[in-house]
């Protein structure tokens, strides 16, 4: 899905082709798929935009929210959400903005945006990237308008599309020949930090003779986790929690970096990888297409899900921040302010939180009569808490 002109006011977001839905990592939670490209449709239509910008584009009384990182657990992202709840809506009181309400599936999206937010590179700088060009020894291979060295083909004339992807891919697969001709030349092999790749590629695509084809897309994490079996990373990298002692657990990494800042970090362990692959005489993988771009997008996606919350702390939880003297044991007949709880998490993919924003003007009220301080979550907790009401829930039907 391409985004229509009229939506495309985030100048990050005007080449993006996103997917549908997202990787579920655990089987049980795969009702956590959610949309980023119809989230990032609410963020305008249910007036976030109005106060918040992204990068620079929209309102400015809240936070820009493209610069923060996201790189939290959807449900850690809703538990932000509510912690900042009352003084959003008292800000939208005085603006005269609606306060907004979510179906259950809506929230999931826009809080899907919100996780894919850091996913996108800021525009690279062309000056820095002419730079980079000589600094990581591009220079000593690569000619420019047909001056310098002839080892290599020059990039002015090259027809794939110059996005950080590509150029990662094209890396990855000449790196082995790369690092063998830096190593005669006795050259260090280029490493990357932060965004470099960024602005390597921005004075690519200004050297570039055939700069229409840069439409960037976000690749499909299913996809990259079927890659990421079949070339081997597996046997590696434990990305699903089992911990491999050889390499490290992408899980636990948090590679919430943007595309091109995971792109360089797969590039910096090439070298290492390498060796460790001639050790175990496997295959070196080489990729095409999209598959760098599947592979990326589901490294990203990798703490979306975050770890399966525990109902037995949810429990904890649900006492700590007063939840009981209000709405009493969820499922279990008794007198309560409050609703019974049970009730309202089945069905939806990030449990009661949608309707804990739904109705947290009602309870700020109730909570204030009573001398209760706005409870916030931290960490895994507000995952722990839906993981509890579910339990309860599914124990009381
Ligand atoms: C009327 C203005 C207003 C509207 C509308 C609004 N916000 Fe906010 N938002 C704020 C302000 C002000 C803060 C800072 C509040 C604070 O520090 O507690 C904030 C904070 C946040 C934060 C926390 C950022 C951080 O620092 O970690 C998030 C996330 C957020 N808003 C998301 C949203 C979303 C999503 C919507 C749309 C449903 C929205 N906001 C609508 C004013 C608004
Ligand atoms: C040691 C020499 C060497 C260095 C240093 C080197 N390259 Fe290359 N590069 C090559 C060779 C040789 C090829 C062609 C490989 C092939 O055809 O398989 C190539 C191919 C490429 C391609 C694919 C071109 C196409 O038309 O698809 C890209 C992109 C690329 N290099 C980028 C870079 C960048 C960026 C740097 C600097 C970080 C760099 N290279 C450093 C030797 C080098
Ligand atoms: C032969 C073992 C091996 C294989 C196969 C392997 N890796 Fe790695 N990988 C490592 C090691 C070891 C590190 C630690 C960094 C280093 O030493 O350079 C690492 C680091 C990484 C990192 C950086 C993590 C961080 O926190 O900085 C990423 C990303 C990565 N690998 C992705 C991949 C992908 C994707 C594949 C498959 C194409 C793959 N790896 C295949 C051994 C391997
Ligand atoms: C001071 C009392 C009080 C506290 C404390 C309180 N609530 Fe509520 N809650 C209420 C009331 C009253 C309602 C109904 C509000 C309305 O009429 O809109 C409600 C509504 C809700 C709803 C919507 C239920 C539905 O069926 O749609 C959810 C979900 C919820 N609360 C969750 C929580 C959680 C989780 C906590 C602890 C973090 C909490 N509440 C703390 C009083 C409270």
């Amino acid at each position: 899905m391409i985004f229509s002109k009229s939506l495309a006011r985030f100048s990050i977001f005007t080449l993006a082709i996103l997917p549908a839905s997202l990787l579920a990592q655990e089987k049980e939670e795969n009702l956590l798929d959610g949309n980023p490209v119809h989230g990032r449709e609410l963020f305008v239509s249910k007036s976030c935009i109005e106060c918040h910008s992204v990068r620079g584009a929209g309102g400015s009384v809240g936070p820009d929210l493209g610069l923060k990182v996201f790189n939290r657990s959807v449900y850690e992202i809703s538990g932000i959400l509510w912690n900042h709840s009352p003084y959003m809506s008292r800000k939208m009181r005085q603006m005269g903005v609606r306060r907004p309400q979510f179906e259950p599936s809506e929230m999931l999206d826009l809080v899907s945006f919100l996780y894919f937010l850091n996913y996108f590179d800021p525009p690279g700088d062309v000056q820095l990237g002419r730079q980079l060009w000589v600094e990581k020894k591009c220079s000593s291979c690569h000619p420019v308008e047909g001056e310098g060295p002839k080892l290599a083909p020059g990039l002015d004339k090259m027809q794939s599309p110059t996005t950080s992807v590509f150029l990662a891919q094209s890396m990855w697969n000449h790196g082995s020949q790369m690092l063998e001709t830096l190593r005669r030349m006795n050259l260090d092999p280029p490493a990357f930090r932060g965004t470099e790749m960024v602005d390597l590629v921005a004075y690519i695509r200004h050297i570039n003779r055939n700069p229409s084809r840069q439409l960037f897309s976000l690749g499909e994490p299913r996809q990259g986790e079927r890659l990421f079996r079949i070339n081997g990373c597996a046997s590696c990298h434990a990305a699903q929690g089992a911990a491999r002692a050889s390499a490290p657990d992408l899980r636990a990494a948090r590679l919430q970096a943007s595309v091109s800042q995971i792109a360089g970090l797969m590039w910096n362990h090439l070298p290492n990888m390498l060796s460790r692959m001639r050790q175990q005489q496997m295959r070196f993988p080489t990729f095409s297409g999209q598959d760098m771009n599947h592979l990326i997008s589901y490294l990203y996606s990798l703490a979306y899900v975050g770890k399966p919350g525990d109902p037995q702390k949810g429990a904890t939880v649900y006492r700590e921040k007063q939840c009981l003297s209000c709405h009493g044991e969820p499922g279990k007949p008794g007198q309560r302010i409050g609703p019974d709880l049970a009730k309202a998490t089945l069905q939806s993919p990030l449990g009661a939180a949608p309707f804990m924003w739904n109705h947290a003007v009602e309870m700020e009220g109730y909570m204030k009569e009573r001398n209760i301080l706005w409870p916030r979550f931290e960490g895994t907790q507000m995952a722990d808490l839906q993981a509890y009401l579910k339990a309860s829930a599914a124990k009381s039907k």
